[in-house]
């Protein structure tokens, strides 16, 4: 076997930035632009507070970590928001669907890549099952609480903690109805909810801290104890082994004991970057949107812990118990419960619809690139990726009701922890490997930023269960197999580099900016809408326009014909304009659209590897122009459409979404 084609067999192959955005063969991104940067923090408030700000506070407080508690929350805080960086980096350069798992794809390479979208799946799959089953203790505790009458048929098959539950499954089915047909109505709920269970937090904090104590602070680190049986982590086995000491719970260490658990709570940051396709302005909003999000929810998560703690002991708590709800009812503040139930139903209700918008953009992206079935990556009329949320969420259904998912919340801790790893590591790597890339987001102090934020993540996840460990260690190997046996085959990159070269280098017009060099911006360097002239290598733009700017000669251009020869460009689109030349009435033309005497190995029809690839409906390849995946390049992909309802007027700069 040749040298090249082991290279192309390789497992390790690495998906071009340029093809993952879609910059260089004319775009991927199908999905509908729905998002502005306050929707990504409404997104990110939405699935960030949920069944963990109701419970953790109290349950690590009662069983890990006394009052101190709160600083477990700001330590879980800071590893999430070391990790936040990175996330924010990485989506700036590769604003995908795909998020972590596109991330390795484009840093480390195809299994990788797989590895990693494979623990998101394992994340996203169980944290709404489980929040579902949550959600059905919730709703079940609510009609107790609001004395609806349950007839005796329904009330055995809700809020069960296992078996089959009737609240559990209808929420799953009426949030993946809801998501297949249309994400826009969704987004509207989202808003309402968060604002609605917003209320219901400021009303939690305000009211226990009336019953604020501080004698319930001391003593602050309470004193050690063995820790119960069944509670024994990775760390504690170690230890273990090497000294011979016994797991404890509280002390010092029970303050980063509880840290992992926390991070579940925090779960939700991360997601907010698989809604980058569908984010106008990815590169900027995503990473602000995250951060915002994130920040908010730190205050918020710490506030309701103060007011927890400060309100009861924590030797008066029952972790059995709702916590919240019988803390307020210790302190006689029992009209909280009803409040703290509505609460609850709301936002465990937007955990779940953020969590199933996010599993299906995962094994959409998982599936236009091949390494699960293709057709799963179809589009419905409504530009959704229908398929992906019906197969995603038909598996939480099923996991919902077949598996004790309560007892499994560590596997989605583990599965997010996993990728943080490995989002971190591709900061180093991209900042290694593709220095060139413009970068609108940067990790500060990049290297000693990510180092720490691995270290940290990697002590956190040694903090989990021996237990979590054994299963999670089961998920990837299953993973690893179904790769082997099917991804690794049908992988998109395999085909696409098995193919014959094009006739004519296409994506020589691609090639990265010099460093430094903002690509398509207007001040200096290279601008897809007129300015200053490209760089060397760059051949001409020549259709921007034919009137073109005067006096300025179309270099020399290794294209014989067509917008690679002797156009001209327009001037720049803010200098006159709203599309550019005074007068003209059409937007510039695409700069990634390609030229029709340019054979191109990526267009839908007669393909090198047509017949391989999947079904029609997708055109033959991933990457095609046609935002519907039909047909050739018929539009720019990047160009921003109007909102619906006319929710905005007019495209917040013209052409690409993605200029940076
Ligand atoms: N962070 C989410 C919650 O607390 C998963 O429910």
């Amino acid at each position: 076997m040749t040298w090249d084609v082991r290279m192309r067999n390789n497992m390790f192959r690495r998906l071009p930035v340029e093809q993952a955005t879609g910059r260089l063969y004319g775009g991927r991104h199908r999905l509908r632009v729905v998002y502005r940067t306050r929707d990504l923090v409404v997104l990110g408030l939405g699935v960030m507070i949920g069944s963990g700000i109701f419970k953790i506070s109290g349950e690590q407080a009662a069983t890990t970590a006394g009052p101190s508690v709160i600083i477990s929350f700001l330590i879980a805080g800071g590893v999430c928001f070391l990790a936040a960086l990175s996330y924010a980096e990485l989506s700036s350069i590769v604003p995908v669907a795909g998020s972590a798992y596109s991330f390795s794809y484009v840093a480390f390479g195809e299994i990788w890549a797989w590895v990693v979208g494979w623990a998101l799946v394992l994340e996203l799959l169980l944290a709404a099952s489980v929040v579902a089953r949550a959600w059905s203790l919730y709703a079940a505790q609510a009609l107790a609480d609001f004395a609806v009458p349950v007839p005796s048929w329904l009330a055995g098959i809700i809020g069960q903690e296992k078996g089959f539950d009737l609240f559990a499954f209808g929420i799953l089915v009426l949030l993946i109805v809801m998501l297949a047909t249309g994400s826009r109505m969704s987004l509207r709920s989202l808003w309402f909810m968060v604002m609605a269970k917003l209320i219901v937090i400021g009303l939690v904090v305000a009211t226990g801290l009336k019953f604020f104590h501080a004698g319930n602070l001391t003593p602050f680190v309470p004193p050690e104890r063995p820790a119960p049986a069944g509670a024994e982590t990775v760390l504690d086995a170690v230890l273990g082994a090497v000294t011979g000491s016994r797991p404890e719970v509280f002390g010092i260490w029970g303050i980063f004991a509880a840290a992992p658990a926390i991070a579940f709570a925090y779960i939700g940051f991360d997601l907010i970057a698989t809604a980058s396709e569908e984010t106008d302005d990815a590169p900027r909003k995503v990473p602000r949107g995250m951060l915002t999000s994130l920040a908010i929810a730190v205050v918020l998560y710490v506030a309701v812990a103060v007011a927890m703690v400060g309100m009861v002991s924590p030797d008066r708590l029952d972790p059995a118990k709702p916590l919240l709800a019988t803390a307020f009812g210790l302190v006689g503040a029992d009209s909280m419960g009803k409040i703290i139930d509505v609460g609850a139903v709301l936002a465990l209700t937007t955990v779940i619809l953020v969590v199933l918008i996010s599993l299906t953009r995962v094994v959409f992206s998982m599936s236009r690139d091949g390494l699960l079935p293709r057709p799963i990556a179809g589009m419905s009329r409504y530009r959704v990726p229908s398929r992906a949320t019906l197969v995603a969420g038909g598996a939480a259904v099923v996991m919902s009701q077949s598996v004790n998912v309560l007892t499994l919340e560590q596997m989605v801790v583990i599965g997010t922890l996993f990728a943080f790893l490995f989002v971190s590591a591709g900061v180093l790597a991209l900042r290694r490997d593709r220095p060139d890339l413009h970068r609108p987001f940067r990790v500060p102090a990049a290297p000693v930023t990510a180092v720490a934020t691995i270290l940290a993540t990697g002590w956190l996840m040694l903090n989990l269960k021996v237990q979590t460990w054994g299963y999670f260690t089961v998920w990837m190997a299953a993973g690893i197999l179904i790769y082997l046996v099917y991804g690794r085959r049908k992988s998109q990159m395999k085909l696409l580099l098995d193919a014959p070269p094009p006739a004519r280098p296409v994506a020589a017009r691609m090639e990265a900016p010099p460093p430094g060099v903002a690509p398509f911006e207007g001040a200096a360097g290279f601008d897809a809408f007129g300015g200053s002239t490209p760089p060397d290598g760059f051949p001409a733009v020549g259709r921007h326009g034919t009137g073109g700017r005067p006096n300025v000669p179309a270099p020399e251009s290794p294209y014989p014909t067509g917008r690679y020869s002797a156009g001209r460009r327009e001037p720049h689109a803010r200098e006159s304009g709203p599309y550019g030349r005074e007068g003209t009435a059409e937007p510039p033309a695409d700069p990634y659209a390609l030229d029709p005497d340019v054979p191109n190995p990526f267009a839908s029809g007669p393909h090198p590897a047509a017949g391989r690839y999947g079904p029609e409906e997708l055109g033959s390849n991933p990457y095609e122009g046609g935002r519907y995946g039909t047909g050739p390049y018929t539009r720019d992909p990047y160009v921003q459409e109007p909102y619906e309802d006319g929710e905005r007027e007019e495209p917040p700069y013209p052409g690409g979404r993605h200029r940076r």
